[in-house]
């Protein structure tokens, strides 16, 4: 394949559905379906006991034994200590991941050809754990990986791309598990992000539980008996909630008839206003969460010159409705909502347009801080970038040593919000060696400085020596594998069966 037609895709590996995409000679994205004809491939994975093959997709999700099938991994990415054991074997949600790009990798390459490089897309929530994770299960697929980029970016990109959006956007994405919240600047040749701010677990899945839950008060309303489920009935019944919560984004009453080992089935009727309001609660935490943000811009709905849907669960009439009425005007839908990130991600593999992004953590260092009133010092987390800073950008905070003779500077570095040490994750650390003898109250000065690629830098700095040391820091611990186990596991999952 010559150089200028090696192919750049963007792929949203999402909770419920993941898409690939590219870009045609024309400059426009577009979906690359999978090899079974579909332009969603469900993430879900079927572990096969007959010729262990991992099915990926609509033929996993539509039947087969629960106990083998896995869904909503995206979940887990951010944690370490998540498996799940078939045929005693182990899989962490990394491999699973990696089991579902492998498919769309393979397809993609029988539809259009082999895939050149990849930009993966992540929730703008996602923490450094799950990012990382996110890019090892792209190379253990067999992906080269460019970036990864956040999702409600590479929407904003499509929107601006497709549909000339321009100014002051606020991204609203309510996918299968996440809820972002983005607020954006687009002008001809950039995107700037403003702030991000999310819920990590509530999206449409969420939708079907509480469905599930309605389904089975008003089966026992009008049947007069109760629904009794086994784990596996249970499951399937979320199936069916699904259907019948998009059914109930066109259709105001629907039917279901639905049974059990020990009943004759019953039907079932379904209005959405029912619907609409058990999940209300939620619906609304998802506004509160609109005010927070543009609270912490100093903004109101009137500076917000295009609300944008993103994510399956915006064709929600009621979340339309409630925009509506939060911003006095109708929010924006490109109507393939669930496309957009992927179609978004292409283009920016394609580098169409300049894009900055904001830090998605705070990143911080272990400090004692004196209590003003008892005047104690207590070991603080002393945040040195805060979570939203416009990158690329650059911090540099003055600390003093507290104790005379101190030889070694140890300075810790932090990721996350909380003042209280106990709250945020530990992401590295540099020890800096001093010569002796010196008092107390030396200026150590610690810098950070984060990139557009997400790679954060540290620099401890000691002011009377000028001696220095410099690192990048890179999110090591539990669940991160390094290059060997990397290379190890892609050769081993390449010999897995996956259709
Ligand atoms: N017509 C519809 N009405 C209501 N919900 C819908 C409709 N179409 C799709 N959904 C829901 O949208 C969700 C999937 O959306 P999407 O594919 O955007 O999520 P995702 O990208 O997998 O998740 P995330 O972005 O949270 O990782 C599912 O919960 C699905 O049931
Ligand atoms: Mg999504």
């Amino acid at each position: 394949m010559s150089e200028n037609k090696a192919m750049y895709v963007g792929i949203d590996l999402g909770t419920s559905t993941s898409s690939l995409a590219h870009v045609r000679p024309d400059g426009n994205p577009e979906i690359v379906p999978n090899a079974d004809g579909e332009r969603l491939t469900p993430s879900v994975v079927f572990f096969d006991r007959f010729e262990g093959v991992k099915l990926v997709g609509s033929a996993a999700r539509n039947g087969g034994d629960q106990e083998r099938t896995i869904r909503h991994i995206k979940k887990h990415m951010d944690d370490p200590a998540f498996f799940v054991e078939i045929d005693n074997e182990k899989w962490t949600p990394t491999e699973i991941s990696a089991l579902i790009l492998s498919k769309l990798r393979k397809d993609c390459s029988k539809i259009i050809g082999p895939i050149e490089e990849a930009v993966l897309t992540v929730p703008a929530n996602f923490n450094e754990l799950a990012r990382k994770a996110t890019v090892t299960a792209g190379r253990l697929a067999g992906l080269r990986i460019q970036r990864i980029v956040n999702e409600p970016t590479a929407a904003a990109l499509y929107y601006a791309h497709t549909q000339s959006v321009r100014g002051r956007v606020l991204v609203y994405d309510l996918g299968g598990g996440t809820l972002d919240i983005t607020i954006l600047e687009i002008d001809e040749n950039n995107v700037d992000i403003l702030l991000s701010e999310g819920a990590r677990h509530l999206g449409g899945s969420d939708f079907d539980e509480i469905l599930t839950d309605l389904f089975k008060q008003k089966y026992l309303e009008q049947n007069g008996r109760e629904l009794i489920l086994d784990a596996a009935q249970r499951r399937r019944l979320l199936a069916v909630c699904e259907e019948t919560k998009k059914r109930l984004s066109k259709l105001s009453v629907v039917s279901e008839v639905i049974g059990n080992r020990e009943h004759v089935p019953g039907e079932v009727e379904l209005t959405r206003a029912d619907f609409e309001e058990a999940i209300k609660r939620l619906l609304i935490r998802t506004i509160m969460l609109i005010e927070q943000a543009l609270d912490t811009l100093a903004l109101t709905p009137r500076d917000i010159d295009h609300v944008v849907l993103v994510g399956g669960s915006t064709r929600i009439p009621k979340v339309q409705e409630l925009l509506t009425g939060k911003f006095g005007k109708p929010p924006l839908s490109c109507g393939n909502v669930d496309e957009c990130v992927a179609l978004g991600a292409a283009l920016f593999a394609r580098r169409a347009r300049q894009v900055s992004e904001v830090c998605n953590r705070s990143y911080g260092t272990l400090a004692i801080i004196e209590d003003a009133l008892t005047g104690i010092g207590k070991v603080r987390n002393s945040i040195v970038i805060s979570k939203n800073t416009p990158l690329p950008c650059s911090m540099t905070q003055t600390y003093v040593t507290s104790e005379a003779n101190e030889e070694l500077i140890e300075v810790e570095i932090t990721q996350g919000e909380d003042h209280d040490p106990r709250y945020v994750d530990i992401i590295g650390r540099i020890t800096l060696r001093v010569p002796p003898g010196r008092p107390a109250g030396c200026a150590v000065t610690v810098t950070y400085s984060y990139d557009e690629n997400q790679r954060v830098r540290a620099r401890v700095y000691d002011e009377i020596s000028g001696l220095h040391k410099d690192i990048a820091i890179e999110y090591e611990g539990p669940g991160v594998l390094n290059e060997s186990e990397i290379e190890r596991k892609s050769a081993y999952l390449k010999q897995v069966k996956i259709a």
